[in-house]
């Protein structure tokens, strides 16, 4: 039997009322949460850093695991703060750093999970060689910077191959993730899904995430 987790993004929801956006996630069955941090220079977009991850985790409580999606330039200056702030795995981008390996290290040494992050045009190979010494690799479906692009199926085969190569490996996904795409995700081998305007932007997350947890459990 195949089981994978449903991780909101809540980057398309009210950011006015994020703490509480949280707990609604996990209150409608998230198995954990995906919080997408984004610097404007690595991607064309903002979002927030470790000090409101520091009050979410106050909001939510010890136990909701924050998968920290760090869409930024210079990954090694955030590992500290995230993991002072309570972030659980620090989820970072290959193309941001020269220097994987020291970066796993540190991020192993503050005590968080290690995540490694691809973008649409970085191919699987690059990621590869590193796999054996992370928790999770995360396949991105979209360019990354916005929440509601359309899913890439073209991504597909890297999921594939990484759960060929990894049968124990992590692997996540992410970006326009939703009812209409999970079913190709789980297929090739995902089990870690985000899902952000599907779930967030319905009226009905609890179904929807419902709906999500059917297709990736039998
Ligand atoms: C995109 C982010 C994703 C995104 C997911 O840069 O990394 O996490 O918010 O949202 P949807 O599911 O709407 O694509
Ligand atoms: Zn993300």
């Amino acid at each position: 039997s195949y089981t994978a987790r449903i991780g909101p993004s809540i980057l398309s929801s009210d950011l006015a009322q994020l703490g509480q956006e949280c707990r609604r996630m996990m209150e409608c069955g998230a198995d954990y949460l995906h919080l997408d941090v984004m610097d404007g220079h690595f991607v064309p977009n903002i979002t927030f850093g470790h000090p409101m991850v520091e009050c979410l985790r106050t909001a939510v409580g010890p136990d909701p695991f924050f998968d920290m999606h760090m869409m930024v330039s210079r990954p090694e200056q955030w590992v500290k703060p995230m993991a002072a702030a309570g972030a659980s795995q620090y989820t970072f981008h290959l193309e941001a750093t020269t220097n994987p390996g020291n970066l796993i290290k540190e991020i192993r040494e503050s005590g968080m999970k290690v995540g490694l992050a691809i973008k649409p045009a970085t191919t699987v190979e690059e990621l590869a060689p590193w796999a054996a010494q992370v928790d999770m690799a995360l396949v991105m479906t979209v360019e990354p910077g916005f929440g509601g692009q359309k899913f890439m199926e073209d991504m597909m085969p890297k999921v594939s191959w990484l759960r060929s190569q990894f049968p124990s490996l992590d692997i996540e996904v992410d970006g326009g993730v939703g009812p209409d795409s999970i079913h190709r995700c789980a297929e090739a081998g995902a089990n870690m899904i985000v899902s952000g305007s599907a779930v967030v932007s319905s009226d009905d997350p609890r179904s929807v995430i419902a709906l999500l947890k059917n297709v990736v459990m039998e």
